[in-house]
């Protein structure tokens, strides 16, 4: 909200196709986004279970209070019959060959896929992308075990994905994104933790790009 971008008005959700990586069981940003004027919400997510997501127990136990909690912060903009029809309506691709999508978001999922499955699925996105596509990715670069949400001991050993995690670091991140034909406005660091590696594999990396620990990546098509 507080950076210059100027394309950051393309983030409002109104009238927008909203694509999210990684969303989660229950389609993540995707409620909000459609309570606040999406026209579709489209998923990448293979824990989404669509049986689970339609049973009346996710309907009464997560999807009514959110809804509550939504017309609380920002004033009832439709019934909950009809919010509750988009929501289901959320589709894991694009229902026709003219969809474009416009807005990409992920939160903390670009860590945890291999770095040749995420360029092939930002590229997947790149294509359908309208010429004013906009994509914020927020990606949690710690070791996901610490307690102190540091990076335990991964920088004293080789640079090879484990637990999960595929390793890439911030510059990494950037080079995926770009090659994918996205440019990229700002990598903002938003929260850091000390790093002071210890295996040679880490020694390509400037330190403060390994204590870059959650980043927001910002951008669009060009
Ligand atoms: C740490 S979870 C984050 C979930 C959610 N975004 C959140 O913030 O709670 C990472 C998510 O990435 C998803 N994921 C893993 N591989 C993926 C892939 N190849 N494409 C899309 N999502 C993937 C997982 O299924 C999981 O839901």
């Amino acid at each position: 909200m507080h950076t210059p971008y100027k394309r950051l008005e393309n983030f409002n959700f109104e009238g927008r196709v909203v694509v999210e990586l990684g969303c989660g069981p229950l389609l993540g940003w995707g409620p909000m986004a459609i309570f606040l004027g999406a026209d579709k919400f489209i998923y990448e997510e293979p824990w989404l279970k669509r049986d689970v997501l339609f049973t009346d127990e996710i309907r009464e136990l997560y999807l009514r209070p959110l809804f509550d909690e939504l017309t609380a912060n920002f004033g009832a903009r439709q019934t909950f019959e009809i919010f509750l029809e988009k929501v289901l309506n959320s589709g894991s691709m694009p229902s026709t060959e003219d969809d474009r999508v416009d807005i990409i978001i992920s939160n903390s999922t670009l860590e945890h896929i291999p770095k040749e499955d995420l360029s092939i699925l930002l590229l997947k996105y790149r294509q359908l992308c309208s010429e004013e596509a906009v994509y914020l990715h927020a990606v949690d670069f710690s070791d996901h075990q610490s307690r102190e949400k540091g990076f335990g001991d991964m920088y004293e050993g080789p640079n090879r994905p484990r637990h999960g995690l595929n390793f890439l670091r911030k510059p990494d991140l950037e080079d995926v994104i770009r090659e994918s034909g996205f440019s990229n406005y700002s990598s903002m660091v938003y929260r850091s933790s000390s790093a002071s590696p210890s295996h040679p594999d880490w020694d390509c990396y400037e330190i403060a790009d390994l204590e870059a620990r959650v980043v927001l990546f910002i951008g669009s098509i060009s």
